[in-house]
């Protein structure tokens, strides 16, 4: 590991930001969070004890980390007014219109978290944000199917939990997979965090002004939902539909390299070479579909043979473009019950811990200023104003 830091001057000079959170080289694919790689992260670890290393910096010892679980299970209920706050959206909203309004009004509800000066205030709402996202996501898909909202349970794990709130119905209980609730949490590890993302950078910028918390996180997930950055895993699956069998692959090819269209869940703008992510995602993926009596999926055949042709073909070598996380997630997250429209709702629910460990790494750097980005002006040399009828 001791040579994967080995940083371009060049880019040190551009960085937006120091942080000791999250380390990648793309060069190399390797993505460490605080000091850790990601597979083995995703391997041996849990998402709630991840939230805990990125928040302090350290893997908890055992009471260390059952006092945390404590804090996080405390404020997994919503307060039952915020629950009104659905029934303003059409049933048809997309979950991430949901999701960027739900968020942005927490600060209505939970004010005593958001003196961003008083660091235990501050410790409080990062509690909030981690416990109550899963509770605001599977509301906001029961309410796109019309479905009553299930409350939080104590006795279950995070991921146990918000399956349960996504899937279980009055008339039916809803019975754990242990093999989905894993992958659900492995899901949730590799989208913890990932250094200065867009999403995390317009978190960064948001709370650089002193905004509070959860106005910032809303403004991360707007900034998630686009397709070239988090939507993508939506647009994946749509696109391996597109597409359908492995015969149609040669023609979707030809269109991507006449530029009529993108590989969606391939390229990223720090990986140039495989995302590490999307090896343990593609693993995960055989596993749920195995778990749910789906091993020949047609569209993982789709995605597996379109990856061996992408890896082998002279345009995306050249460009250096591989699968990401988004690639395998798609058909992942379907196989466990999810419709494409609350793909990018899971990576946001899972992103939180790593937008909020960012904004309270850089709320308690006492160097820290207000972003403002500078920029190269290119428009009209300055000049007089000319009245309207000499125009
Ligand atoms: C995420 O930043 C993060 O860390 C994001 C993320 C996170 O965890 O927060 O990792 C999550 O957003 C992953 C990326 C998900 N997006 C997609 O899968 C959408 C498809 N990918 C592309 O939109 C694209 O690859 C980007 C936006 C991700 C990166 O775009 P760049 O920076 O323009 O890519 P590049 O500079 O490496 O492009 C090199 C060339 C260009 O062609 P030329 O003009 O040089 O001939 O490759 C082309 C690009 O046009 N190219 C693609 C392509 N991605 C880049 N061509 C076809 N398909 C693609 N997917």
């Amino acid at each position: 590991a001791a040579d994967v830091f080995t940083y371009d001057p060049g880019f040190t000079s551009t960085a937006s930001c120091e942080s000791k959170i999250t380390f990648i080289d793309g060069d190399k694919g390797v993505l460490l969070h605080r000091g850790y790689p990601i597979d083995e992260l995703a391997e041996k670890s849990s998402f709630l004890e991840v939230c805990y290393l990125l928040l302090h910096g350290e893997l908890p010892k055992a009471p260390e980390f059952a006092e945390f679980e404590k804090n996080i299970v405390y404020h997994t209920m919503v307060h039952e007014q915020f629950d009104r706050f659905f029934q303003g959206f059409r049933r048809d909203a997309h979950p991430m219109a949901i999701m960027v309004g739900a968020v942005g009004a927490l600060s209505a509800f939970y004010h005593d978290s958001t003196n961003i000066d008083d660091p235990a205030q501050r410790m409080i709402a990062t509690h909030r944000m981690i416990a109550k996202m899963p509770t605001i996501a599977a509301r906001a898909f029961k309410y796109s199917r019309g479905q009553p909202f299930v409350y939080p349970r104590n006795d279950l794990s995070y991921a146990e939990n918000f399956l349960r709130m996504c899937f279980s119905v009055p008339a039916e209980d809803w019975t754990p997979n242990p093999v989905l609730t894993r992958a659900m949490d492995r899901i949730f590890i590799l989208h913890a965090d990932h250094e200065q993302n867009a999403s995390t950078s317009t978190v960064r910028l948001a709370g650089s002004s002193g905004a509070n918390p959860f106005a910032c996180i809303a403004a991360g997930i707007a900034s998630l939902w686009g397709p070239k950055h988090g939507g993508a895993n939506e647009e994946a699956l749509n696109m391996l539909k597109e597409i359908g069998t492995v015969e149609n692959i040669p023609d979707f090819v030809k269109g991507v390299k006449n530029r009529e269209r993108l590989l969606m869940g391939f390229g990223h703008r720090v990986y140039k070479n495989y995302d590490p992510r999307a090896k343990v995602m593609q693993k995960t993926c055989h596993e749920v579909l195995e778990a749910v009596g789906h091993s020949n999926d047609p569209l993982l055949k789709v995605a597996m043979e379109l990856e061996k042709i992408a890896l082998s073909d002279e345009f995306f070598i050249e460009r250096k473009l591989y699968p990401n996380v988004d690639f395998y997630s798609g058909i992942t997250l379907r196989a466990l019950g999810f419709p494409p429209e609350m793909f990018t709702v899971l990576f946001a629910l899972a992103r939180t811990v790593g937008w909020i460990a960012q904004w309270k790494e850089m709320i308690e750097d006492p160097s820290q200023k207000i972003g403002r980005p500078r920029q190269i002006y290119t428009g009209a040399p300055l000049r007089s104003y000319v009245a309207l009828d000499k125009r």
